[in-house]
């Protein structure tokens, strides 16, 4: 969602701030703003748009200082307008906010404060901040105690970054279920949602905890309190070097990019210490009952996750939508282990569902490709996916390495090999990048394409709708491919695009027929398969892998039709619209 980075240094501010926000523009891209702390006055500049736009817009304007906080939005209260985007200001304009996540009792608050004569000029949420802090400030609160006393009106989640001219040489963060780390430089720190904003200028930062509140300055010590006002030691870690900087090399788009590395990338999860995966098998085998808890993507990892550990280890188990995590949460107790599959490690919904288990005694093993994180600070355990950095909002290489790590994790023996084989068997399916161009063409106008997949084609089929929706804007359904005769059929019109993901084993006839109900009714039939047939009007041959990878090679065509319709129609690949890479709001 939003991307938040504040700075104070010794050098001008805001070409840093600028910096770190185009790499946090994965996060949010319909508006930008910064401000900066410049001779004890606060200069602001918003933009709707890109990171680029606000940069267009900061030409010529002084914006002089050692100080100072950016934003990328991604709405939630209020249209996307230059108003609505942050930073927001107080009333004397002596305050200034950013700010991720929701205030739910906004309303409440923004009520309360008009009646003191606070003047408000955005429809978002966020304004009541700067409005609540300079209150504080102006009784003679420091910015700690301001800090504390905020943290106890404010309801909802929230990472928050704040500049007063009153204290012009410090930033105020504040966390609650929503990330934000703590850059620790030499003579200088960062607040940042994420430490790939401030990556290239150090490694070393401290993780927030939630309720908690701090006030950082161009110094060594970094103050840290709890929402009660407690000093908290806070630790500091060192962050993986694989953030630096992303390149795109030579590829157009980073998920390009993304989708051509995973040959590489999936080799990575063999890289996990023994002793977690030991722990983390066992946990499995011990447990009385079994949740994978993910979203989007993730979920559809999770999804192939259980029919691993069914086949594989005899554990039953249930994949639940994390948003949806109410229908099962009264299972969450002593006894239960819970799977939270998620690339970001910040997805807010993943994040709740995994609060609510911790809370009542379950166990909670996760599988993540960002570090640190929060799920990773949350779990019990927590294996890395080693996919390095995705940029591109639609997932990719984080899916192949998540199926490809939890079959390892169900499967103790020659899985080493098995994953060498996928791994050529991935170099060979990108080799389908031409025809699969053209069936790119083929589709770009359709008003509907359907994905039918069975047994462990159908998390493939739901996969390969999500990538088209998200990449081309183009609607499309992921059915089981067994449901379709219950009442999709209906829909099946002459040269509706069908892509009928086949693999060669205990499925293959029953999908072939429905996708002859299909072509009986004129649609396209587009075949995914290790095997040629007539009822293909499109056949994309993939190679051979070991059934239960095979989903991993099926996606890859799939992937790169998403990417190559959405390029066709002009989309904008990296940023679908509407999207954020990393989720953290309900
Ligand atoms: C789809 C996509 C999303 C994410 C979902 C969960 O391409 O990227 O559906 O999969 O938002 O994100 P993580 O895995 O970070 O929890």
């Amino acid at each position: 969602m939003c991307g938040i980075i504040g700075f104070v240094g010794r050098e001008e501010a805001a070409p840093i701030l600028l910096e770190g926000l185009k790499r946090l523009e994965y996060r949010g891209y319909d508006s930008a703003g910064i401000v900066v702390v410049d001779r004890g006055a606060l200069r602001v500049v918003k933009e709707v748009g890109t990171v680029d736009k606000l940069e267009a817009a900061m030409a010529g304007v002084r914006l002089e200082g050692l100080v100072g906080l950016a934003h990328t939005r991604w709405a939630t209260h209020g249209g996307v307008t230059r108003e609505n985007a942050h930073p927001h200001l107080s009333c004397d304009g002596s305050v200034a906010v950013i700010h991720n996540g929701i205030i739910e009792n906004f309303a409440e608050l923004k009520g309360a404060l008009e009646a003191k004569g606070h003047v408000f000029r955005s429809q978002t949420d966020t304004e009541v901040i700067p409005h609540l802090l300079e209150d504080c400030l102006r009784e003679g609160m420091d910015l700690a105690t301001a800090g504390v006393e905020l943290s106890s009106l404010l309801k909802g989640q929230f990472a928050i970054v704040a500049v007063s001219t009153k204290f012009p040489s410090s930033l105020l963060a504040m966390r609650r279920n929503a990330p934000l780390m703590i850059g620790i430089g030499r003579g200088e720190n960062f607040v940042a949602s994420d430490a790939l904003a401030f990556v290239d200028r150090t490694n070393r930062a401290i993780f927030m905890d939630d309720d908690t509140v701090a006030v950082v300055s161009n110094g060594p010590e970094v103050k840290v309190l709890s929402s009660g006002g407690q000093p908290i030691k806070a630790e500091v870690v060192e962050v993986a070097h694989e953030l630096s900087k992303p390149d795109k090399e030579n590829y157009e788009h980073f998920t390009i990019k993304e989708i051509f590395e995973q040959p590489t990338t999936v080799g990575r999860v063999l890289d996990q210490d023994a002793g977690t995966l030991t722990f983390f098998r066992r946990e499995l085998q011990n447990a009385k009952r079994v949740f994978f808890i993910a979203s989007g993507t993730s979920y559809h990892a999770g999804m192939l996750g259980r029919l691993f550990l069914s086949e594989n280890m005899g554990i039953y188990s249930e994949v639940v939508v994390a948003s949806e995590f109410r229908s099962v949460e009264g299972w969450f107790k002593e006894g239960t282990v819970v799977i939270a599959i998620s690339q970001s490690g910040e997805t807010a919904d993943v994040l709740t569902a995994v609060g609510s288990a911790r809370a009542q005694g379950a166990t909670v093993v996760s599988l993540v490709n960002r570090t640190p994180s929060t799920l990773e600070r949350y779990s019990d355990v927590a294996l890395k996916l080693n996919a390095g950095t995705e940029v591109g909002v639609a997932a990719t290489k984080s899916l192949t390495a998540q199926v490809a790590l939890l079959y390892r994790v169900s499967k103790k023996d020659s899985e080493e090999k098995e994953i060498e084989r996928l791994q050529e068997a991935l170099d060979s399916v990108l080799t389908t990048e031409p025809l699969v161009v053209k069936v790119a063409e083929a589709i770009k106008a359709s008003k509907d394409v359907y994905f039918l997949g069975r047994g462990l084609g159908y998390p493939i089929a739901l996969e390969g709708a999500l990538k088209l929706k998200e990449l081309a804007y183009l609607h499309a359904e992921g059915l089981a491919a067994g449901e379709l005769k219950h009442g999709p059929l209906a829909l099946i019109e002459r040269g509706t695009p069908l892509v009928l993901i086949n693999p060669v084993d205990e499925t293959y006839e029953e999908t072939l027929s429905n996708g002859a109900e299909v072509k009986a009714r004129g649609g396209t039939i587009v075949g995914v398969s290790t095997q040629s047939n007539r009822l293909y009007d499109w056949f994309i041959k993939v190679p051979e892998a070991p059934r239960q990878l095979m989903p991993v090679v099926e996606m890859v065509p799939l992937q790169l039709l998403a990417y190559h319709t959405a390029r066709l129609l002009n989309a904008d690949v990296d940023k679908p619209r509407n999207l954020a890479k990393s989720v953290t709001v309900k």
